[in-house]
């Protein structure tokens, strides 16, 4: 089924001359054909925070639809599956059908024309869903990808230490206190060099009131005194030590070992860490834990709003089969069985106040990911978005280890945003 082709010189060139952020004709073309194409097809997405649910799923379709059977393919991580599917777009590959996209890809690939839009006959209803998660679909007034899974940052506490959640950094701060006295980390979040520190380091800077970019979505503000404020407040409690110094190595996983372990007094994670610490056999903290919103400066904080939006390869030779897999994977049914069995941030409204789903212990934390969804702030949303992370996560880095002042780090993490913005 796959029709590999290899891009010509004069479309690649076209693509690198405008800097990522060409519309090729390749894809103007390509969304014109295959609409009512019907066959097996292949979905791609990160496995990071993806559990065994994903795939039963995915079986339960394959039972229903035999002639359209889908092959999952996973990769370790966002930034893994991001570098393999550009290299997929180049080559107009028409392998992947279905590709789970982290919410902040959705501009890059929709700007090169590698989505699917969808518009006239080729449409989704979204009206059930999270408004939140739909602007996260749309680029440029369309919508290119069907909500999926969406993800808050939210505070694992120690309930059995802590008693009631800090509000703000100076009261977490306040209780590192007893880690110390205990022999364990204070606070973790994710620190290795990757999309997940973005992640971190966006919601100290909001923590602190501020943003890297001003709601407009281009004007850069990673240069403000608030800034300063958030990125130092993660640059202080590594020093310090409140932070360990292993999580600079810590992904999503690794941080959740540690605090499952009983190595850590708070961690910072999505909300599938959920049904893991309550129920994993090396889970040391089962029933002692407790989850609220992350801390601010003065009150709660916000989240950096993550997730994940199905979108259809444009280059796909079965988009109508693609298609109703997608409203499969978006159906209330689906997002419901997602959220009892792996903890997966539900796109669907209707479920955040389903008085079954409020009243289950085993979901004691959905109305804190309610709370976190409605007031998350969104990472820069550009075509050029790969430059921006990279600029924010090896500057924060190299910050967090002190091998770099906060101030020199953020002016060079604006110096990259506007560099990006500007060529939009
Ligand atoms: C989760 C989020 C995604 C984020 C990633 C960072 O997968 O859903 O949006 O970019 O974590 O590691």
């Amino acid at each position: 089924m796959s029709t590999r082709r290899t891009l010509s010189a004069a479309s690649a060139a076209l693509v690198l001359a405008a800097a990522g952020c060409a519309t090729p004709d390749s894809g103007l073309d390509a969304a014109g054909r295959h609409l009512d194409g019907r066959g097996p097809i292949t979905y791609v997405q990160a496995s990071d925070t993806a559990g065994v649910a994903t795939k039963q799923v995915i079986e339960t379709w394959n039972r229903r639809h035999p002639d359209q059977r889908v092959t999952l393919r996973q990769f370790s991580d966002v930034d893994e599956l991001h570098d393999n599917l550009v290299h997929h777009f180049k080559a107009e590959d028409a392998d992947y059908d279905v590709l789970g996209a982290d919410v902040v890809t959705i501009a890059e690939y929709a700007a090169h024309r590698w989505l699917q839009p969808f518009k006239g006959a080729y449409t989704l209803d979204t009206s059930a869903l999270l408004e939140q998660t739909v602007k996260t679909a749309r680029y440029q007034g369309t919508l290119y990808a069907a909500p999926f899974m969406t993800d808050a940052g939210l505070l694992y506490y120690r309930k059995d230490l802590v008693p009631r959640p800090p509000r703000t950094w100076q009261e977490l701060l306040g209780h590192c206190k007893i880690a110390r006295e205990r022999g364990m980390g204070c606070y973790a979040g994710q620190f290795a060099k990757y999309e997940g520190l973005t992640v971190n380091v966006a919601e100290a800077v909001a923590a602190a009131g501020g943003s890297f970019v001003k709601a407009d979505g281009t004007t850069p503000s990673a240069d403000t005194p608030a800034a300063r404020k958030g990125l130092s407040l993660l640059v202080d409690a590594y020093r310090s030590g409140d932070i360990p110094k292993e999580a600079i190595t810590y992904q999503e996983e690794e941080s959740r070992e540690a605090f499952e372990a009983g190595k850590l007094l708070f961690l910072r994670n999505w909300s599938y860490v959920y049904p893991l610490a309550s129920s994993d056999g090396g889970s040391v903290v089962k029933g002692k834990f407790g989850v609220a919103m992350l801390p601010g400066v003065s009150g709660p904080g916000r989240t950096a709003l993550g997730g994940q939006d199905n979108a259809v390869n444009v280059y796909s030779e079965h988009k109508a089969t693609a298609r109703d897999f997608l409203i499969y994977l978006q159906s209330p049914g689906v997002q419901r069985e997602l959220l009892i069995k792996q903890g997966q941030s539900p796109v669907v409204k209707s479920l955040y106040h389903d008085k079954k789903l409020l009243d289950d212990p085993a979901l004691g934390y959905l109305g804190a990911l309610e709370r976190s969804i409605a007031t998350a702030t969104e990472r820069p949303v550009t075509p050029f978005y790969p430059a921006v992370t990279q600029a924010i996560s090896q500057n924060a880095y190299a910050a967090i280890k002190g091998e770099k002042p906060v101030g020199k780090a953020l002016e060079d993490i604006q110096a990259a945003i506007l560099a990006a913005t500007s060529e939009q």
